[in-house]
């Protein structure tokens, strides 16, 4: 595809003709002169009167090189008259920290508008740039390319416009900080000169009408290229011009709390199912998946669901017995899938339908991902039945199967149409399963939540015992803190690759596949985490007693911290785990970004692992992992 921004394209979106074009620059530049000859007087006045406070004393020159930077920098976000910005840093700082006030200002500005094009700083762009902004800068990423880079720097509006796009468009970082340093480096000397006469004594139209030659020119030579690359274009292809597909979907699901979800007192299932503003509507057809473990482990479940299908048999059909799904993360592979789509298929599901999947995040993600490809998407409530999953796993918005050696390789973000959390549903789990569960917990509390944290360090004691209430919050906690991260200004469908709540998840999908899942979930996360904790540690970033207290809790509450697939090591003798930092980076699309604490309730992302001192930290991690409880103490290496 060409990479190619065209100007003319630019021309075509707002319609100008080639003679309006002309004529609107023409009466641009005399409007603009002319009200500069009238007001010639007072304009040097002004620039006198400037140019006279700065030379009072150093800190006034330090604040307004600094204030003209801010303004250059936030060109992008504000509607700021950059040349003539440029020109009052020359005619009151001198030409040389003038340039170099405009060069900084610049380059910040690109850097600024870079990274909100790429989706760092969503809060900035959501309240500061206008939809039409951001709809210019889309058209134009498609076509952007180095030369149209440099030329629309000096180009009023789209200068700001054209760092946007690049963002957006993922434009090489090293190549695009080159280009536009290099263009900018060239206006600031321009403007150096330019401002320098400004503040000079010569003829003041004339010093104007140069003020105005630098934008003008820029203008011109990105229309002689556009027309150039057009016609090159034209030659090569039929350039017929793209269309843009923009629209919003806003996604709203409910995730209840309730208990007995199949006792027939209890209405949830009903009103969910069945549209109460229709009351004469046929029968909603339903077909149930559960996880084969949780069927054995609870025998009466099915019992109990036929029983509320047969009394609710006038709102809702239950195409067939709950069908068990292989158990656990077995269940998360292509057969499996296959065999979802023949049963869907079989039982004449369609988009009317409902589809109940219970199980632990497991038989969620393969469900979930049947049901999101099935006809193109249809409906599914989630009803998890590990603690993970009604934690973490089930609140989400992904679904994906294992493939090719590969945790989660195919997948898809497709939020279900409901969650339903039924804390009785987890009477019948084993002790192991409901430990392992508590690590994504812990994990939400240790980046984003001090407090939590410190409340399931209180309440240890209880959520080691599977205690009521001390688990019904942490469930309860864990999801909404999950939730939040994921509507709140978070990402949900992870376009960026900053993602918090992947922390520990690196190594914790590797050991997951090493040991052939032998290792659970939530039992590689807890690890996962420390590892990272320690590497922080190593880095300086975080404090060893706050390494320490996350270390303690997750032993508290039973979590093994080593287990013997981290020390295998490849032919060269590398720990196999950190090959899990190439797989992740090659997960997230190309650049890593890993989540480090740098104290308990905060994280930052890095994007780069020194792997001597993961190696150290592992080695850490492999001497506190193997202490008996009860003597956990830290090891300097
Ligand atoms: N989609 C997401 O956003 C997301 C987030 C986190 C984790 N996950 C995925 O979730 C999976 C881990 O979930 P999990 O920890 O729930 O594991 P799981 O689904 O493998 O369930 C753990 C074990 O418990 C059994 N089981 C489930 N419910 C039971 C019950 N009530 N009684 C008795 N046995 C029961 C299962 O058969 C299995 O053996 C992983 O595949 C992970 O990748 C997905």
């Amino acid at each position: 595809m060409s990479q190619h921004y065209s100007p003319e394209k630019q021309g075509q979106q707002s319609d100008l003709s080639p003679t309006q074009f002309w004529l609107s620059i023409a009466l641009f530049a005399t409007l603009v002169i002319a009200s500069f000859l009238s007001f010639e007087q007072q304009i040097r006045l002004w620039i006198t009167e400037l140019g006279q406070l700065t030379t009072d004393s150093h800190f006034s020159i330090l604040s307004f090189a600094l204030l003209l930077v801010l303004i250059l920098a936030l060109d992008v976000l504000l509607p700021v008259p950059s040349s003539m910005i440029g020109l009052a840093a020359v005619a009151l700082l001198g030409p040389v920290t003038g340039s170099l006030v405009i060069f900084t200002g610049l380059t910040m500005g690109c850097i600024l508008g870079y990274l909100l094009g790429a989706g760092y700083l969503r809060l900035l762009s959501r309240t500061w740039l206008s939809p039409a902004e951001k709809q210019k800068a889309s058209t134009m990423q498609t076509h952007l390319g180095g030369t149209a880079l440099v030329l629309l720097r000096g180009v009023p509006v789209l200068a700001e416009t054209s760092v946007l796009a690049a963002g957006m468009q993922g434009y090489p970082v090293r190549q695009f900080l080159l280009l536009t340093m290099l263009a900018n480096f060239g206006l600031a000397m321009a403007y150096g000169y330019i401002g320098t006469a400004l503040a000079g004594e010569e003829a003041f139209w004339l010093v104007v009408l140069s003020a105005m030659v630098l934008p003008g020119l820029f203008m011109l030579a990105s229309w002689f290229w556009s027309k150039r690359t057009s016609q090159l274009n034209q030659n090569s292809v039929n350039a017929t011009p793209n269309l843009m597909a923009q629209f919003e979907i806003s996604y709203q699901f409910p995730v209840i709390f309730s208990e007995q979800i199949f006792a027939t007192a209890n209405l949830t299932l009903l009103d969910l199912l069945y549209p109460k503003s229709q009351p004469s509507a046929p029968a909603t057809k339903v077909l149930i998946f559960a996880d084969a473990s949780l069927l054995q482990a609870n025998p009466d479940l099915a019992r109990d669901i036929q029983r509320y299908f047969d009394f609710y048999a006038q709102e809702l059909t239950l195409l067939a017995g709950p069908i068990a799904l292989t158990a656990g993360e077995q269940t998360k592979q292509q057969p499996v899938l296959d065999q979802l789509y023949q049963l869907l298929l079989h039982h004449g599901i369609d988009r009317h339908s409902w589809v109940l999947a219970l199980g632990g995040g497991a038989t969620l993600d393969t469900v979930g991902y049947a049901c999101s490809t099935f006809h193109r998407g249809i409906r599914m409530a989630r009803i998890p039945t590990t603690v993970l999953a009604q934690n973490d796993a089930g609140v989400g918005v992904k679904n994906g199967i294992n493939a090719f050696g590969h945790k989660n390789l195919l997948g898809c973000f497709c939020p279900p149409d409901a969650v339903i959390n039924d804390f009785s549903l987890l009477s019948c789990l084993p002790q192991r399963e409901r430990i392992a569960g508590l690590a994504e917990a812990i994990k939400v509390a240790a980046i984003k939540d001090t407090e939590f944290f410190c409340w399931l360090e209180q309440h240890h004691k209880e959520l080691r015992l599977f205690a009521g209430q001390a688990s019904k919050y942490a469930i309860y906690r864990c999801a909404q803190l999950h939730l939040e991260k994921i509507t709140q200004g978070g990402d949900p469908f992870e376009r960026g690759n900053g993602r918090p709540l992947d922390y520990g998840h690196w190594s914790a999908h590797k050991l997951e596949n090493l040991s052939h899942y032998r290792v659970r979930h939530g039992e590689a996360v807890a690890i996962g985490m420390v590892l990272d904790a320690l590497y922080a540690v190593q880095l300086g970033w975080l404090g060893q007693t706050e390494a320490m207290r996350l270390i303690h809790l997750l032993r508290q509450l039973g979590f093994s911290l080593w287990q013997p697939e981290l020390a295998a090591t490849d032919a060269k003798g590398m720990p196999l785990i950190l090959a899990g930092l190439e797989d992740f980076r090659q997960h997230l699309g190309g650049e890593l970004s890993i989540p480090l604490l740098t104290r308990l309730g905060a994280y930052q992302n890095v994007h780069e692992i020194q792997l001597p001192l993961m190696q150290q930290a592992l080695l850490q991690l492999a001497e506190l992992g193997q202490q008996p409880d009860g003597s956990l103490q830290w090891c300097p290496l």
